[in-house]
């Protein structure tokens, strides 16, 4: 699945995803095509419905195209395996939610912990790389706390020090902003701004929001399925 390639970090052709109900057909997106390079910040903009959250879960690995090309660092995910493409999850993106999908049973601590020890790490080395991402998230006084004892913005704050624990090259957001206040939508996109400038990481954020905007290195835009040129009015 290794593509020796190194120009773009993520290079799509003629992506579609196609969703199959029953007799009929929904076109999550269609004949994408793009090239993003190391280092961008992309925000992903378009109206509800235009397929943002389906090419980022193209991109997460979470699902699979129905037709095209998609490789992503040299991972060529159409053809993966799921056990690749858990192993690309786990290793080469972080991914972040508008709902934060934090596990409820688990501590702060614990959740920053688990993609680590699921990849095989041991616990006395993921633990004070938990700690310092907690530590820079300004959560040290939580990480004792679980999911329902913390407010918006340290749950989102919890779910990127999650996502950083595997240190991916990529962070894909999905409406990261999407559920919590401005001052808290600010704070997390800083934070992801930082993750960019400061460590070189490919950032994508799909969003409605305008908060990204002064940080983007680049904009795409979808309209029903469709990248287009134009100026995105959302
Ligand atoms: N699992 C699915 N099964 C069937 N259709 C789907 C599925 N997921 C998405 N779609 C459809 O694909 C299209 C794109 O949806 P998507 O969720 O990617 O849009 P979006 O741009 O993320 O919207 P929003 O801004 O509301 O989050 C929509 O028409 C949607 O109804
Ligand atoms: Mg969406």
């Amino acid at each position: 699945m290794l593509i020796n390639d190194d120009s773009a970090i993520i290079r799509a052709e003629g992506l579609t995803r196609v969703y199959s109900m029953g007799a009929t057909e929904v076109t999550g997106i269609r004949d994408v095509s793009l090239r993003i390079g190391r280092g961008e910040f992309v925000v992903l903009k378009g109206n509800s419905g235009s397929g943002k959250s389906t090419l980022l879960a193209l991109l997460a690995g979470l699902d699979q195209p129905t037709r095209g090309r998609l490789v992503v660092a040299q991972h060529d995910l159409q053809d993966a395996s799921q056990a690749e493409l858990v192993r690309y999850r786990r290793e080469i993106v972080g991914i972040i939610f508008q709902s934060f999908n934090l596990l409820p049973t688990l501590t702060v601590l614990e959740n920053v912990c688990l993609p680590a020890l699921l990849a095989g790490d041991p616990l006395v080395q993921v633990k004070p790389r938990a700690r310092q991402l907690i530590d820079w998230l300004n959560l040290k006084s939580r990480d004792n706390h679980r999911p329902a004892q913390l407010s918006g913005g340290e749950m989102q704050r919890t779910a990127i020090a999650r996502s950083l624990i595997n240190d991916p090259e990529i962070i894909l957001a999905d409406e990261p902003t999407g559920n919590l206040d401005s001052l808290n939508g600010q704070t997390v996109i800083e934070l992801l701004s930082e993750l960019n400038r400061n460590s070189r990481r490919t950032v994508i954020v799909a969003t409605h929001s305008s908060l990204a905007d002064p940080y983007a290195t680049s904009h795409i835009c979808l309209k029903d399925g469709l990248i287009t040129e134009s100026l995105c009015e959302v």
